[in-house]
């Protein structure tokens, strides 16, 4: 990783007025969790036509929750990794605003930030379809599948394939992102909308964008300002550790 661009991600880091992340499962791979899409990642595992969309799941929460089983049970293990840590920072020191994440690991929250936005739900917390009550994961661990006092297969809170966004994650992802001076993209192939649109709107405010990620992505080559090309666990506390530096000595 060339020393100068990390300085140049922190210079823009530095002055910016408003700084939101938007981040995918490659920042959550170095706590133990597969991402989707590269080598070995789940989808190569579990086709998402039959494990990701919600008329799978309504047509047999049984099965999908064979691989859920195996996500809740590596997602509860997991543990922050150095780059949840570093946003975490950021934000501590006031120069990171927003986190808009794909993600439904609780780790961002878990690595000390708090203007969190989950757009595809979280899974801590579980919900029947039928007859509308809520329970938390944790109370539920111990059934295969996870089942309401209706007798209905609970779902988690995560949004499948073919469900909306929750309104109020989308409202706020767009009033960040169009007010955006400094977009950090980690960890994401950026293919699944609408939360790929996200770094087209901060780039309609002439929002600087820093990407992330271990390969280039579609992104890379139309709208990156900055590609820091490596693992978000090694290269955001290099960015963290530079801006401090830059703010104190301004
Ligand atoms: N550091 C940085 N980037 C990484 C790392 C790492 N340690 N490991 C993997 N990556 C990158 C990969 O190169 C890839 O570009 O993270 C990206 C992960 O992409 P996906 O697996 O497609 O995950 P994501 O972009 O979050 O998927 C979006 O798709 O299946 C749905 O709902 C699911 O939220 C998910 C959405």
């Amino acid at each position: 990783m060339t020393r100068q661009l990390i300085e140049q991600a922190a210079d823009i880091i530095a002055g910016s007025r408003l700084t939101l992340a938007l981040t995918g499962a490659g920042i959550s791979v170095e706590s133990g969790i597969p991402d989707f899409r590269s080598a070995g990642g789940l989808w190569s595992r579990y086709d998402p036509e039959e494990y990701a969309t919600i008329n799978a799941f309504r047509s047999d929460p049984r099965k999908v929750w064979n691989m859920l089983r195996e996500m809740d049970q590596v997602v509860n293990r997991a543990r922050p990794n150095k780059a949840h840590l570093a946003m975490g920072e950021l934000e501590a020191i006031g120069c990171l605003h927003g986190i808009i994440t794909q993600n439904i690991d609780n780790l961002h929250q878990a690595g000390g930030s708090r203007n969190v936005i989950e757009y595809h739900g979280n899974a801590s917390t579980l919900s029947c379809l039928w007859c509308g009550r809520k329970y938390t994961a944790e109370e539920k661990r111990d059934e295969a599948p996870p089942t309401c006092q209706c007798r209905n297969v609970l779902k988690p809170d995560v949004i499948f394939f073919g469900e909306a966004i929750p309104e109020e994650a989308m409202r706020r992802s767009y009033e960040l992102a169009s007010s955006a001076e400094a977009l950090l993209v980690v960890g994401t192939s950026a293919v699944v909308s609408p939360v790929n649109t996200i770094p087209s709107i901060a780039r309609g405010n002439s929002a600087k964008i820093i990407e992330i990620n271990m390969e280039r992505t579609h992104l890379t080559d139309s709208l990156t300002d900055i590609f820091l090309q490596g693992s978000a666990g090694e290269i955001m506390p290099l960015i963290v550790e530079a801006v401090k530096e830059k703010k104190q000595s301004s």
